[in-house]
């Protein structure tokens, strides 16, 4: 099994906005940094609220988001950017054309390729030859997945077509109150991709993730729970949580603070 040196980072926040707020600030340095920076961003709802933060520093004009380059982190196979549940569409509509990412400056994953795997491959070459990925910024799916790499993906995985289970099917269609056909496939960066970023943050929000986060952060590495292998990046991970989604957490963690105005709380303070 993989060992990772279990230096990450976890800080713990008061709640929702706060954590969101955190991860928006950590997205800003990174392009104030390098504002040419190779971003990976994710759907799903953990992320709205640091997005609204990041439009509204961007129309504030506090952040330039106009070199930046945004590779697609997964998409429905067969699903073109017009399509209603494409996740390309709405990481453009929803996000992209907010913060000011011009469409040819994302890199949309060839999910209507005739060869897929020949056309993963060269979507590699696209992230490598970009210098890798800067930054990925990542939900924590239900069932431990991240991007879409579902449970049984491997710390080595690269971008592929993966069979979606059908619990992450239907995540995906409430979203659309149900009303949308999800496809049963989809191509998503591999776990190994992820692992190469030079920062990668992972946002976890709510009640709902939190005995998925503890078993991402405590339970041994393992296939079983794919976000689990973020941890092998070591100081290069930072988990961004509330204090909800870190409810079920049984042990400090080095690396683990507390947002600096809620210090005090024996449980989340890192002095013990
Ligand atoms: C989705 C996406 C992920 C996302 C995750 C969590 O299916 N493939 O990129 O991070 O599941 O979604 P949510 O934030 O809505 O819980």
């Amino acid at each position: 099994m993989a060992t990772g040196s279990e230096n990450w980072n976890l800080t713990v926040f008061r709640d929702s906005p706060a954590a969101s707020e955190a991860t928006a600030d950590v997205v800003s340095a990174a392009i104030r940094s390098k504002p040419d920076a190779a971003i990976a961003f994710p759907t799903g709802s953990t992320p709205l609220h640091m997005f609204d933060i990041l439009a509204a520093r961007a129309a504030r004009g506090d952040i330039d988001f106009s070199s930046v380059t945004v590779f697609c982190l997964d998409e429905y196979v067969g699903v073109t950017v017009e399509d209603p549940n494409s996740l390309t569409r709405w990481l453009k509509e929803g996000v992209l054309d907010r913060i000011g990412v011009k469409f040819e400056r994302l890199h949309t994953l060839p999910v209507t390729a005739e060869d897929l795997t020949a056309a993963a491959a060269e979507y590699e070459k696209a992230i490598a030859a970009r210098g890798g990925l800067d930054l990925a910024v990542l939900g924590l799916g239900p069932n431990g997945h991240i991007g879409y790499n579902e449970p049984g993906s491997s710390a080595g995985s690269r971008t592929r077509v993966i069979t979606l289970t059908p619990e992450s099917r239907s995540q995906a269609s409430a979203y659309w109150e149900g009303a949308v056909q999800i496809p049963d496939r989809a191509m998503t960066m591999g776990v190994g991709t992820l692992l190469e970023a030079k920062r990668i943050v992972l946002l976890v929000i709510g009640d709902a993730k939190a005995d998925m986060l503890r078993k991402t952060l405590e339970d041994p590495m393992s296939v079983e729970v794919p976000a689990s292998w973020l941890r092998i990046a070591g100081p290069r991970l930072t988990v961004i949580a509330d204090e909800a989604a870190a409810s079920s957490l049984s042990v400090m963690h080095p690396g683990q603070s507390a947002e600096p105005e809620h210090r005090g709380g024996a449980s989340r303070d890192r002095s013990n």
